[in-house]
């Protein structure tokens, strides 16, 4: 019925379950659906012309706004716990207040380095952000049919709506909840606002925003999208769920982690950095 579910990148393990998710969802229609979407290497791209791409904390990272001094230990922080966020091997017990750790080290690293709100716009632009292709589809269709476009990302609000802003794709019908800077009177760097979201805490993050759960109750049909096994909690604030078609990246790994994702994610998919197989459903669904 989807042609592209049938590419060697896609993985499935119950296709009889996807199909009937799929034609649940395509029975009721656009009115009773909502997508929730991870941010980096899940709406962008992991890789580009064989060189990693950022993420909304890369982005500030690697630009001009950042000390030389301040990159080595921000490198030296990635180095350190980006392989623990990735190994699945790991219990979560062990996980969480490592990425505690890592976020609030590399965001105090961030206000040290006294970052005024008005260059946000310049260093997105100048970096190596990239949207996955089919970006344009995916958002333009959805804000077509009226579906709700909630974007949930550990990284940095402020960063991540200039991104799309940029991309020209920040339509009313999307929703993004993430860690946001505050910046003091003179528009600089102070501290970030509210709870810390991090990779594995997402489901804390969903139960506090009852309020945009609460708007969306008439739509118990969800598509998730996710690059990291933290990203399947982003759902758990939805009211009265009847489906949930979960689409996870594997972006790195590979070997690894395939089983695991395989039994998390309902679709897999293996080093795919388009939209297109989320695409081909959106459109078939709505
Ligand atoms: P996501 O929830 O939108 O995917 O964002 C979280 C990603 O950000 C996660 O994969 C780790 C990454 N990250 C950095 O690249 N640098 C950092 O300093 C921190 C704290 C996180
Ligand atoms: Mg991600």
């Amino acid at each position: 019925m989807i042609p592209e579910l049938n590419s060697p990148s896609v993985w499935i393990r119950d296709r009889a379950r996807v199909q009937q998710i799929i034609q649940s969802m395509r029975c009721t229609g656009p009115s009773t659906l909502q997508v929730i979407s991870d941010f980096d290497m899940t709406l962008t791209r992991f890789a580009y012309n064989g060189k990693r791409c950022p993420t909304c904390h890369n982005i500030l990272d690697n630009s001009k706004l950042i000390s030389e001094e301040c990159k080595i230990k921000l490198a030296d922080l990635l180095n350190t716990y980006y392989p623990i966020e990735t190994d699945v091997t790991q219990p979560m017990e062990e996980k969480l207040p490592l990425m505690v750790e890592w976020w609030m080290k590399a965001h105090e690293l961030l206000i040290e380095q006294k970052i005024h709100k008005d260059h946000l716009a310049i260093v997105v632009r100048e970096s190596d952000a990239r949207l996955r292709d089919g970006y344009k589809l995916f958002f333009d269709h959805l804000q077509d049919k009226g579906v709700p476009l909630l974007i949930f990302s550990a990284g940095i609000g402020d960063v991540l709506e200039e991104v799309i802003r940029q991309a020209g794709v920040f339509h009313p019908n999307v929703k993004v909840i993430s860690n946001y800077m505050d910046f003091d009177e003179t528009g600089t760097l102070r501290a970030f606002k509210g709870e810390l979201i991090h990779v594995y805490n997402k489901r804390e993050g969903a139960l506090l925003n009852t309020e945009h759960f609460q708007e969306l109750r008439t739509r118990p049909n969800v598509v998730l999208l996710g690059d990291s096994l933290g990203d399947l909690t982003m759902a758990d604030g939805v009211h009265d769920m009847e489906n949930i078609l979960k689409i996870g990246f594997l972006n790195d790994k590979v070997e690894e982690n395939k089983e695991p994702y395989l039994t998390a994610y309902d679709i897999v998919l293996e080093k795919d950095e388009t939209l297109d197989v989320p695409n081909a459903i959106l459109l078939y669904i709505t």
